[in-house]
């Protein structure tokens, strides 16, 4: 369980939920998130956590057996397929962004967060986009460290790093929300994520005020709830196929869920009363938490040495996430082509590493729009199509899946609720409302409903 809060936390949390929450407009969008945390995700987690733990193979694997063991249409096999192809996508720019946090823990440690105001941090920030020297050399370093990890088996030094990282991460969230409270315009930041305008959630503005009807803020939302959570490409699965048999599935799932909204929220806590105070876009893109927490870091007391271990702690935070990217694929390799852990691991490694390139490249030579398609860099397409469309569609093959394809009688036994009526409750929600809600979540973005 610590394994899969690892994987859940990570930069979709404290980088990805501030930025795109500043992007669609704030309390409207938290709400539709959180909407499809509850109905969505937490669902659709249970199911990936027992298939898993029932096929106890890599996720290729496991569909595999599972599809011929309970006699099923061997086309559900694509979801092992496809999460592997979506964890290589999702490492390929996770580890560039990764990489900036890397930088700046240097950049934190040197100093060079002290005094800065909002011109300054958008210097410093644009600098480093600016060098894709600078921003290939972290991520290579970034995917070395996973491949590391990776090659030597995940749950050996993994499960002790985590248990005290966490509760590390969350003292100094808290820390930094304390800030803001003191330093920041808290007032304003609180409004921001949390009064819902539901004029709001079909509807984006420009940044010259310009506001037009799309389905996109609801969109967004249901595809981060599959990311941050880690669901919907095999990662959850393999870690459940780890998963010893008295643990309770259902408590688990709440627990990493919760532990996961808490962060997220605590970092938009600790962001927007900055971005507020210090006069910078809430929409700025990206780059939001680069910019807006290194103020903070060199106004306040010790901060220093408060920004060098954010950023260390935010650098391997990504690292537990970026593990379960590769994992379902590095478990596949090993199983099958009779590859040693570390073989398989640096080959994947390698693969996301050439990948990557192209997404250090966005913020600099490739950035110009002869590069771009809808109006979106090769990094802007990836965390797009991965977090809006790959997983919410393997999200939508597993709770299929579990709750039409297999019958009742794997997911109860699996999950062994001790109340029916729970049990009964969770099925009905992944037979009918998840599905649905993503069915019409698509149809909505294309424009059908
Ligand atoms: N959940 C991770 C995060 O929030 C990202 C991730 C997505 C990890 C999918 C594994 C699989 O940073």
């Amino acid at each position: 369980m610590l394994a899969a809060v690892g994987s859940a936390v990570g930069l979709g949390n404290i980088w990805k939920f501030p930025y795109i929450t500043g992007e669609y407009g704030g309390g409207a969008f938290v709400l539709v998130y959180l909407i499809c945390i509850a109905l969505i995700g937490i669902p659709v987690m249970m199911a990936e956590i027992l298939l898993g733990r029932r096929g106890r193979r890599s996720p290729i694997n496991t569909m595999r057996e599972l599809t011929r063991s309970e006699g099923t249409s061997p086309v559900w096999r694509l979801v092992g397929w496809g999460g592997v192809l979506t964890g290589f996508l999702i490492l390929s720019f996770y580890s560039v962004v990764a990489g900036w946090a890397f930088a700046y823990v240097f950049e934190g440690a040197i100093g060079s967060f002290n005094g800065l105001d909002g011109d300054g941090a958008g210097a410093l920030f644009g600098d480093l986009t600016a060098a894709p020297d600078r921003l290939i050399f972290w991520h290579t370093l970034f995917i070395g460290m996973t491949v590391l990890v990776v090659a030597n088996g995940v749950r050996s030094g993994l499960e002790r790093l985590i248990t005290w990282l966490m509760p590390l991460l969350f003292v100094l969230l808290a820390i930094l929300v304390g800030y803001a409270m003191a330093a920041g315009d808290f007032a304003r930041g609180l409004h921001f994520l949390f009064d819902v305008d539901f004029s709001r959630v079909f509807t984006v503005c420009d940044e010259a005020g310009q506001c037009g009807y799309t389905a996109e803020p609801v969109l967004v939302a249901m595809g981060h709830a599959f990311f941050t959570l880690s669901l919907g490409m095999g990662a959850i699965m393999a870690y459940g196929s780890y998963m010893p048999r008295d643990a309770s599935i259902a408590s688990s799932t709440i627990m990493i869920a919760i532990a996961d909204t808490l962060v997220a929220l605590m970092a938009g806590l600790a962001i927007f009363p900055l971005v507020f105070a210090n006069g910078l876009e809430p929409g700025a893109g990206p780059g939001l938490v680069f910019v807006s927490l290194p103020i903070a870091f060199g106004a306040m007391p010790g901060g220093q040495f408060f920004g060098t271990l954010f950023f260390i702690l935010l650098v391997f935070a990504a690292w537990s996430s970026s593990i379960s990217l590769v994992e379902p694929a590095v478990a596949w390799l090993t199983e099958n082509e009779h590859l040693s852990r570390p073989k398989a691991a640096w080959i994947i490694g390698g693969l996301a590493w050439v990948l990557g390139i192209g997404s250090a490249l966005s913020f600099n030579l490739w950035s110009g729009e002869e590069y771009q398609i809808f109006g979106k860099t090769l990094f802007d397409i990836k965390d797009y199509v991965t977090a809006n469309i790959m997983l919410p569609l393997g999200g939508l093959a597993i709770a299929l899946f579990t709750g039409w394809a297999v019958g009742r009688r794997l997911p109860e036994s699996e999950l062994g609720m001790r109340s029916a009526r729970l049990f009964g409750a969770w099925h009905f929600t992944l037979r009918y409302i998840a599905p649905a809600g993503i069915v019409l979540i698509f149809l909505n973005a294309i424009g059908v409903v």
